[in-house]
């Protein structure tokens, strides 16, 4: 400004005060030591005039710039205290030395605001938290009489300050966040007290206790713990109590929820010592929401989609195996889905107990096809048709082979072959009295064979009684006929028993499944 002012007052006073000829004379001749400031002879009355006028001109300048200087330094009285008492507050301070050193213990105190928790990984075991860390302590050192202002200072005095050594017990990677300058707060109280804020952001171990995976609920802890200092020189509480812990309200977890919030104080024993410790301890439960729709449903869907096979004909082989195998294999992509998802633990897991229970369930539709088909195709119709073949040759052959069979009963059975005999040379004929004549005549071929029976020959005399007799006889014998016959069919497991496996598995496996489900979610949920 004064070079400009002293530049505009030259160049104005040739014009307004000096004529130019004079002024080109009175430069020709003027030694140069009787030159004042402005360049101008000093013997020259009209140089020396508009010298002066601009000596005054700046002096005026001067005293009003000092007049503005005095007016403001009275208005930041406030800014020039603090300086100095910031000055003198950090002169002399050893940051080697903790507050009260060789004394008692300095107590922080911590608070925490959670901004947010922003994963919580089962594979690694671990969850991310944001978090506003707060530690406040009293530092006589930095006590001030003379303002009665809280003074929140720039971050990078915090490195001239004493900190605690404060670190996380159980976190993996941490960090401050520097954007745009480190996140951080010093603010400095009239008697000592230092409130040193932190942004952080931390991934912290949680061990994970997974066998009751997704139904389960998880501990998971942030310790808080002095690296080098002992309970001898540094004491942790709490600040606030229960309250200081805040945020947990405003959360939002996708998947889980914060159902508890704990916090503990205590001292932890070292080799080196014995340390102050601090824990907050959340307990999350987990949504179950997320799996009821990408793992529950679909897995009671396609357990019920394998019973459709039970009412499909027992013959549409295609069809059936086809439905089988899609839904043991959808089963089976579930599985592998769901496991991309976990870490590779030893044990098993709610939910692997509830996707084997389906799979085995898929799984035994399609074995009770196979059994089904089995029956209906491989082991019945090759006895049907041996039996059918058997049944051929007796109706083809029937005199030689009831002959074989006579004389193979003959032995055995001696009374039973009479009665075969007449039975079946009596069902065959018609009349009685061919009948009558044909048996006796087997009786009598019987005879001439050499067989001997046991039995006597009844006399002609007594016609009518013996016709009596083979009445009774041919009624007992048809009933045994009919008993053998019986037998035979119970070996054959006709095309009813095939569809009735069908008809008992549309209800025994929903009835089963259902009791599956009932027991698991008894189980798992309390
Ligand atoms: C300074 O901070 C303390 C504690 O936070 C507060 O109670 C007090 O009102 C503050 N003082 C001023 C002047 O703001
Ligand atoms: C979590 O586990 C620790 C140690 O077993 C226990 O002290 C704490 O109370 C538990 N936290 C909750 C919220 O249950």
């Amino acid at each position: 400004i004064n070079s400009s002012w002293g530049k505009s007052v030259s160049s104005l006073k040739p014009t307004r005060h000096v004529p130019d000829r004079i002024h080109a004379r009175e430069h020709s001749g003027c030694a140069v030591s009787k030159q004042n400031i402005c360049g101008k002879c000093i013997r020259e009355p009209f140089g020396l005039y508009s010298c002066n006028i601009f000596i005054y001109i700046f002096t005026f300048q001067t005293v009003l710039t000092c007049m503005v200087s005095v007016l403001s330094t009275s208005g930041n009285t406030g800014m020039s205290v603090a300086k100095t008492t910031v000055d003198k507050l950090l002169k002399g301070y050893d940051i080697r030395l903790r507050p009260d050193f060789g004394g008692p213990p300095v107590i922080v105190g911590m608070s925490i605001n959670i901004a947010s928790i922003d994963s919580i990984s089962e594979v690694n075991m671990d969850y991310t938290i944001t978090m506003y860390f707060q530690q406040s302590w009293r530092d006589k050192r930095l006590a001030y009489g003379e303002l009665n202002l809280n003074l929140t200072l720039d971050n990078r005095v915090a490195d001239q300050l004493w900190l605690p050594d404060t670190y996380f017990l159980n976190d993996k990677k941490s960090f401050l966040h520097g954007v745009t300058v480190k996140n951080r707060m010093i603010r400095l109280h009239p008697d000592g007290t230092v409130l040193y804020g932190l942004r952080i952001t931390t991934t912290a171990a949680c061990m994970m206790d997974l066998r009751r995976y997704p139904l389960d609920e998880q501990n998971c802890t942030l310790e808080i713990e002095s690296y080098g200092y002992t309970t001898d020189d540094i004491v942790f509480f709490w600040q606030g109590g229960n309250n200081a812990v805040t945020g947990v309200d405003k959360l939002e977890l996708p998947q889980f929820s914060i159902v508890d919030i704990r916090l503990v104080s205590r001292e932890v024993r070292f080799t080196t010592g014995s340390y102050p410790r601090l824990s907050l301890s959340f307990r999350i439960k987990r949504n179950i929401g997320y799996f009821i729709l990408q793992t529950y449903m679909p897995s009671i869907l396609i357990t019920i989609l394998s019973w459709v096979s039970f009412w499909i004909n027992y013959d549409a082989s295609a069809a059936r195996v086809a439905l089988g195998v899609t839904t043991v294999l959808t089963m089976t992509t579930i599985n592998t889905h769901l496991r991309e998802t976990l870490p590779k633990i030893p044990y098993v897991k709610a939910i692997d107990v509830y996707l084997m229970g389906c799979f085995v369930f898929v799984f035994l539709a399609l074995l009770e096809y196979a059994f089904v088909n089995y029956v209906f195709f491989g082991r019945g119709p090759q006895q049907q048709k041996k039996i059918n073949e058997r049944l051929n040759k007796a109706n083809n052959e029937r005199p030689r082979y009831e002959e074989r069979r006579l004389r193979e009963q003959v032995d055995a059975y001696g009374n039973i072959l009479l009665t075969t005999l007449e039975m079946n040379n009596e069902v065959m004929p018609s009349d009685v009295g061919s009948s009558v004549s044909d048996s006796r005549n087997s009786v009598m071929s019987f005879d001439s064979s050499g067989v001997q029976f046991r039995k006597p020959m009844a006399p002609r005399d007594g016609f009518s009684h013996h016709s009596l007799d083979r009445s009774a006889m041919r009624s007992r014998a048809n009933c045994r006929l009919r008993r053998r016959s019986s037998k035979l069919k119970l070996k054959i497991p006709n095309l009813a028993d095939v569809s009735t496996i069908d008809k008992w598995s549309r209800v025994i496996f929903p009835i089963t499944f259902g009791f599956f489900n009932l027991i698991y979610w008894l189980y798992y949920v309390n």
